[in-house]
């Protein structure tokens, strides 16, 4: 284990299985414009190298603290922002191959649901519209075949049939929710990317919204990228876990894998910070690690490690390079020197711990 072992090029998660997605090196970096002017003085590199696979019919979680690329991430792997580098490869077709027209119509392969549910639906129209309009675009069935399917759809989310009469103003934001996944679904994609589906409904409707979510995936063979904050939500629905820093994933592997023994100091970091329920629970908890500070602004990206600023096991070679991927367990890479046999830290202990 003295050397990176996985290649940025090759991380697969899974090498046998399929995968719905392939993301190899994808960057999406942002002009910053300052001064009268308003010419480019700099860039926000808010996704700067990501690489990761997601098997057929699977969930990746995406976690990290805010300003970390997430959704910047998911967005540039539908092409929703261009991406300034990199290849993205949904459901066997590489995006970058594809002419404008055809990423268009592309689209039906790959969906995204919002976190604001308000927002993202249309106030001045109806359900069965909003449901309809993807099918419209992508030229699927006739208008009455159209209808049919909202109706069956509004039946699979839990909503009555009634409602597709309805404006979305006039329904609670579980039930905004569940027409804004009906919609995503409409036109049978491959791929759903889910940015914080749930942190803007009530705690109680959470647990229904991913039930839903989970029934889907069974129903339809989806594959997901679940954007989440809530890492005790990510815990139950994902099946990988990938930790971003600064624009780069640092730690990705199995969920359960990475729960009970994180490798990246910003994971454990990230773990021990989770609230646990019960009291037998708490006791086995590793001590809780405070991160000072906050995720550094993506324009002044320390040299070599990007976490070493906040690293409680920085030293010297953290600040040369940046680390590459280590092999850690089966199908689990974590992103630090601190893997490295022929390196000798001289920070505090470092003990394999375990989380609940
Ligand atoms: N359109 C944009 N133009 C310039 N900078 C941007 C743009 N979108 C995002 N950024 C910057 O890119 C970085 C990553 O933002 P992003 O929204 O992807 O983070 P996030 O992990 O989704 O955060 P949160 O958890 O708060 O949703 C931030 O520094 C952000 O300010
Ligand atoms: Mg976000």
């Amino acid at each position: 284990m003295s050397q990176p072992t996985a290649s940025e090029k090759t991380l697969e998660l899974e090498p046998q299985a399929e995968s719905t997605v392939r993301a190899i090196d994808v960057k999406k970096h942002f002009p910053v414009k300052e001064g009268l002017l308003g010419g480019k003085t700099g860039e926000v590199r808010a996704v700067d190298g990501v690489s990761f696979s997601i098997p057929k019919g699977e969930t990746f979680g995406l976690v990290g603290e805010s300003g970390s690329g997430k959704t910047t991430l998911g967005k540039t792997l539908l092409h929703l922002h261009e991406p300034t580098g990199g290849t993205v490869e949904v459901a066997g077709q590489r995006l970058d191959e594809l002419s404008k027209r055809q990423l268009r119509e592309f689209r039906q392969h790959m969906q995204i649901v919002f976190q604001d549910p308000t927002s993202s639906l249309n106030p001045r129209k109806r359900v069965h519209q909003i449901i309809t309009e993807p099918m419209r675009i992508h030229d699927i069935g006739t208008e009455d075949e159209r209808l049919e399917r909202a109706e069956e759809l509004l039946e699979i989310v839990g909503l009555p049939e009634e409602y597709l009469y309805r404006s979305p103003t006039a329904l609670s934001g579980g039930q905004k929710q569940r027409v804004g996944i009906a919609r995503a679904v409409a036109v049978n994609p491959d791929f759903v990317v889910l940015d914080e589906p749930t942190s803007a409904l009530d705690v109680s409707v959470q647990a229904r919204i991913v039930n839903l979510f989970e029934d889907l995936q069974e129903r339809f063979d989806l594959t997901y990228l679940f954007i989440t904050h809530d890492l005790s939500l990510v815990k139950n629905i994902a099946d990988w876990i990938g930790v971003m820093y600064l624009g780069r994933l640092v730690e990705v592997g199995p969920t359960q894998q990475v729960f009970r023994d994180p490798q990246h100091p910003y994971t454990r970091a990230l773990l021990s910070a989770i609230p646990t329920i019960n009291e037998a629970d708490e006791r086995f908890k590793p001590e809780k690690i405070v991160l000072e500070g906050e995720v550094p602004d993506p324009r002044e990206k320390p040299s070599g490690c990007a976490f070493r600023s906040r690293c409680p096991h920085e030293f010297p070679a953290c600040a040369e390079s940046e680390p590459g991927f280590y092999d850690v367990g089966p199908s689990h890479y974590s992103r630090c020197f601190l893997h490295d046999d022929e390196l000798e830290p001289d920070g505090p202990p470092w003990e394999p711990t375990s989380t609940i």
